[in-house]
């Protein structure tokens, strides 16, 4: 221990210059783990403004409505430390921009990275949230394509619509939207600057607020037709897209046997997806009981409790004695389960374990391929390479799901037709009221929280077959 925080604060106090010197030297073999061994937000934001922002073709920062009216909204303050504060309301601030009034919103597996101050470059009072819908409020005077009223569903990242990666519905991977250099200089590249996702993302105020500013909003707003309710358009913003790059940028094919870690919202559509691009069997793993038990009776899933059965590929090859032809990584990297990975973890040694992605690599057959599509950040150690390798795996790092080159595909012929209705994820309404105690809740994973519809004050009611809207502390007390 004391070694530890000697360790600690040796390279706390060396970090900005290290970091820069790092920088300076601007090679590959240079991005180094101790990266992390100090106050990460901190750091991550004088890292930040040390090498300044990266021009971008759009600005985070919005204007005000005149007047100064506010809306309520969810924040970030610091680890475990979400709140609901009143923000100003956005305005149009460029003209490609749209303001949504938003009708829906929820909270996702990746919101929790930043609730425990896994993601680097979060702020103080930064609006949270990715996932969202609602109805064109006002429309910035470039957008020609959108009408006052219409509704519409954002998509989680903010794309240009114009770069190379946006030409082909890389979205994810558009590169003018993220003036992250620090990504840039962790990455080599940058992702698009997302939603409600910390300054490494962009630092664009999110969707767990009652109005949202869309830059380009004539790309990242999907309109929805007045048949589809939002319980089924909302989740077009990343859970649907998401587990369905997953499964198609990993290689499901017809007859494949494939494990998917973790049965959160993502694993439980990247499971239904699999099945619906003809997977022959489907193994589960988890160790929630009520999402366990979930995909084994209403989805038909083999399941393993890893709270059972600490050997996860022993129990992987009792079922599937050949390996599985692919497996995929629905879970989260901020949960280690060994004591190896958790000292690592706490004395930051690596930021991300690697346990998930070392099962994958064992309960594969040789040429197997695994998808990573939870969402890593940094440095795992100790990756079984020497299987990776000798066993010819596919280590596929699925990345930001490319919401754009999907979400038309899934609403038209998925969603309208009912082939895929998402609803079967929904476990709970609440108000947008709560979002601080859904945080907490959803965290616990208590009372079988999966995906939660979050309701405004401009939502509709509840639509057929879907919950109604509960208090958060009427079920998670
Ligand atoms: N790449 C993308 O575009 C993208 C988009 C959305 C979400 N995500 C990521 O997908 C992941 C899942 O999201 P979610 O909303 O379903 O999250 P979630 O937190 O609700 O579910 C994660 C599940 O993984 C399980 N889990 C944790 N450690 C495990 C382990 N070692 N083995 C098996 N299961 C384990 C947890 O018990 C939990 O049920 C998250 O990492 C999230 O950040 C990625
Ligand atoms: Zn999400
Ligand atoms: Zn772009």
């Amino acid at each position: 221990m004391i070694l530890g925080s000697l360790y600690m604060r040796h390279y706390a106090h060396h970090t900005l210059a290290y970091i820069y010197n790092c920088r300076q030297k601007h090679s590959g073999n240079h991005r180094h783990p101790f990266f992390f061994l100090f106050n990460m937000q901190a750091a991550a934001n004088a890292v930040q403004n040390r090498m300044g922002l990266v021009p971008t073709a759009t600005t985070a920062e919005y204007k005000h409505v005149e007047g100064g009216a506010t809306m309520r909204a969810l924040a970030w303050f610091g680890s475990g430390d979400v709140r609901m504060v009143d923000a100003p309301i956005p305005d149009i601030t460029e003209p490609n921009d749209v303001i949504v009034k938003v009708t829906g919103t929820t909270i996702c597996g990746s919101d929790l990275h930043l609730y425990h101050g896994e993601i680097m470059a979060l702020q103080k009072g930064d609006i949270l949230g990715h996932e969202f819908m609602g109805t064109v409020h006002k429309l910035g005077s470039n957008v020609s394509n959108l009408k006052e009223g219409q509704r519409v569903v954002a998509s989680f990242q903010v794309a240009c619509g114009n770069c190379d990666y946006c030409k082909q519905k890389l979205s994810s991977f558009c590169d003018r939207t993220n003036n992250s250099s620090l990504q840039n200089y962790m990455y080599g590249q940058r992702d698009a600057g997302f939603f409600g996702y910390s300054h490494f993302t962009g630092g664009f105020p999110g969707g767990q607020a009652e109005y949202v500013r869309v830059p380009f909003g004539n790309v990242n707003l999907l309109p929805i037709p007045d048949d589809v309710p939002d319980e089924r358009a909302l989740y077009l913003s990343d859970v649907l897209p998401t587990s369905y790059h997953a499964v198609v940028d990993t290689g499901v094919n017809k007859g494949d046997v494939v494990g998917i870690w973790g049965l959160g919202p993502i694993g439980l559509c990247a499971a239904k997806w699999a099945l619906l691009k003809g997977a022959s069997r489907v193994i589960g793993i988890d160790a929630v009981s009520a999402r366990l038990s979930f995909a084994s009776e209403k989805m038909g899933l083999e399941v393993i409790d890893f709270s059972k059965h600490s050997d996860v590929t022993k129990a992987v090859y009792d079922l599937v004695p050949r390996g599985l032809d692919v497996a995929i990584d629905c879970g989260s990297f901020h949960e280690p389960k060994t004591i190896l990975h958790k000292v690592q973890k706490a004395a930051m040694l690596e930021t991300d374990h690697p346990e998930t992605i070392n099962e994958m690599i064992v309960s594969v057959r040789k040429m197997g391929r695994c998808g990573l599509i939870a969402a890593y950040a940094g440095f795992a150690n100790n990756v079984n390479v020497g299987a990776l390798m000798e066993k010819g795996v596919r280590l596929i790092g699925n990345g930001q799901a490319p919401v754009h080159k999907y979400w038309e595909e899934i609403l038209n012929d998925y969603i309208i037709p009912g082939k895929f209705d998402p609803t079967f994820m929904i476990s709970h309404r609440v108000p947008l009221e709560d979002m601080d105690k859904l945080y907490r809740a959803f965290d616990k994973r208590v009372d079988g929280v999966e995906k939660v519809f979050v309701e405004t004050q401009f939502s509709s009611p509840h639509s057929a077959g879907c919950p109604k809207t509960s208090r958060v502390d009427d079920w998670a007390a």
